[in-house]
């Protein structure tokens, strides 16, 4: 049980993405991983007050905070692309330059899976002393059935050792990787005939995810793609109109995708199609801030109605940081989220992106006892005065899995 929490955020459903549901001066109890109690710290009943406690000194609680968009195995980084961006190089012009995804590929592929997996382990340890207790993680750069099946297998291997919750996506349909023995409908072919059946076969993944964007795939391909992943029940996501509007809100809708992702260039339409259909936006200001984007509008797409999740997007290019509470702090400031809507955006909603909705995601009976304890009076102080070492401790299934020295 951790008590004296001066300030909680259950970030319980109901109500607005603004309603965090707080409560202040509170206390929440666990039993063998999941939440039995959770109020006032006056209002404890007796029979809660054995339970082993721990106090959280005026501090405030949180959920475990959910990264629902990473790419988290990659072998290499793309730090030269930096400065060349700055002086003015296109994202795109690198690309076709040999740089961008395809270096990444390269690199992906000529690491080993034990390369691979001690490089993820590396950074799922970071993501504790973050507050971060569910990663959602994308394959994307292999781009052969063999090595995007190394990739899965390599999340596979760490979902089983845990303690942070791992949730896989295909995203073999990153870009085109241009292998002289097999060209783009070839490829898109491996992909559906192959690739699908394969991973669901060895339940790899839960999620089939399409870049839509010149230089990657076009809208017919991607219905092609996440048509042939639903019929293996692999549930749609899409990285769209992250350079252009490529009609990706109205694609998400169509598909019935259980999020849109990057969003910056989605019109007016693209969002009523998206609230109507009750897809999830995910914004990922890490992107747009690094390849100098207009930020995704989510204030926009909050107020048509859509829930926004926020996450890092963390990968070798586009976005090379995990800081996933630094990532909020920038959904405030660029894209016009409140604090409360960012928290809920990384807790709750974000669950719910990667179909984790009821196991976790708020502070709510029943659910995981994950939580994050923050050293701030309340949320707008957190995201406000950031801080970059705000976490103090996290619980992952009621274990403190962090706790900062
Ligand atoms: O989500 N948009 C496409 N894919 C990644 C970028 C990957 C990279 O640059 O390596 C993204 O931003
Ligand atoms: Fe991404």
């Amino acid at each position: 049980m951790i008590i004296d929490i001066g300030y909680l955020a259950t970030c319980a459903e109901g109500g607005l993405q603004s309603d965090i549901h707080p409560i202040r001066d509170a206390a929440v109890a666990f039993e063998d991983g999941r939440i039995v109690w959770v109020g006032a710290m006056d209002a404890l009943p007796d029979r809660y007050r054995v339970l082993r406690q721990t106090s959280a000194h005026g501090k405030t609680l949180i959920p475990g905070l959910v990264d629902c968009h990473t790419h988290l195995a990659f072998g290499g980084w793309r730090a030269d692309e930096f400065g060349m961006r700055i002086e003015g190089k296109g994202y795109l012009d690198i690309a076709a330059a040999g740089g961008g995804i395809r270096k990444t590929m390269r690199q992906t592929r000529e690491a080993d899976s034990e390369a691979l997996l001690s490089h993820c382990q590396t950074y799922l340890k970071k993501y504790l002393a973050l507050g971060v207790t569910a990663v959602e993680c994308k394959t994307g750069y292999g781009l052969s059935k063999e090595a995007e099946l190394k990739i899965l297998r390599v999340y596979q291997k760490l979902r089983l050792e845990g303690p942070i919750d791992i949730v896989s996506t295909l995203l073999a349909a990153h870009i085109i990787p241009s292998d002289e023995n097999c060209n783009r409908d070839c490829y898109i072919k491996m992909i559906v005939e192959e690739l699908i059946p394969q991973v669901a076969k060895e339940q790899l993944a839960e999620f089939n995810d399409v870049f839509v964007e010149e230089g990657a795939y076009t809208y017919d391909e991607a219905v092609n793609i996440l048509e042939a992943g639903l019929g293996f029940g692999l549930l749609p996501k899409l990285h769209v109109d992250q350079l252009s509007d490529g009609r990706g809100g109205e694609l998400a809708a169509r598909m019935g995708a259980i999020s849109a992702d990057h969003l910056e260039f989605t019109s007016q339409a693209g969002i009523e199609a998206m609230a109507k259909a009750s897809v999830t936006g995910v914004c990922l200001p890490f992107a747009s801030l690094y390849l100098n984007q207009p930020p995704m509008k989510a204030r926009s797409f909050i107020d048509a109605g859509v829930e926004v999740a926020v996450a890092t997007d963390f990968n070798p290019g586009s976005a090379p940081s995990q800081d996933l509470p630094l990532a909020l702090m920038l959904a405030c400031t660029m894209s016009r989220m409140t604090p409360a809507e960012a928290l809920k955006g990384a807790t709750l909603i974000a669950a719910k992106a990667i179909r984790r909705g009821a196991e976790y995601g708020s502070i709510e009976i029943g659910k995981r006892a994950n939580f994050a304890e923050l050293d701030a009076p309340d949320i707008d102080h957190w995201l406000y005065h950031f801080q970059p070492e705000s976490c103090v401790r996290t619980w992952i299934d009621g274990d403190v899995v962090f706790t900062r020295p």
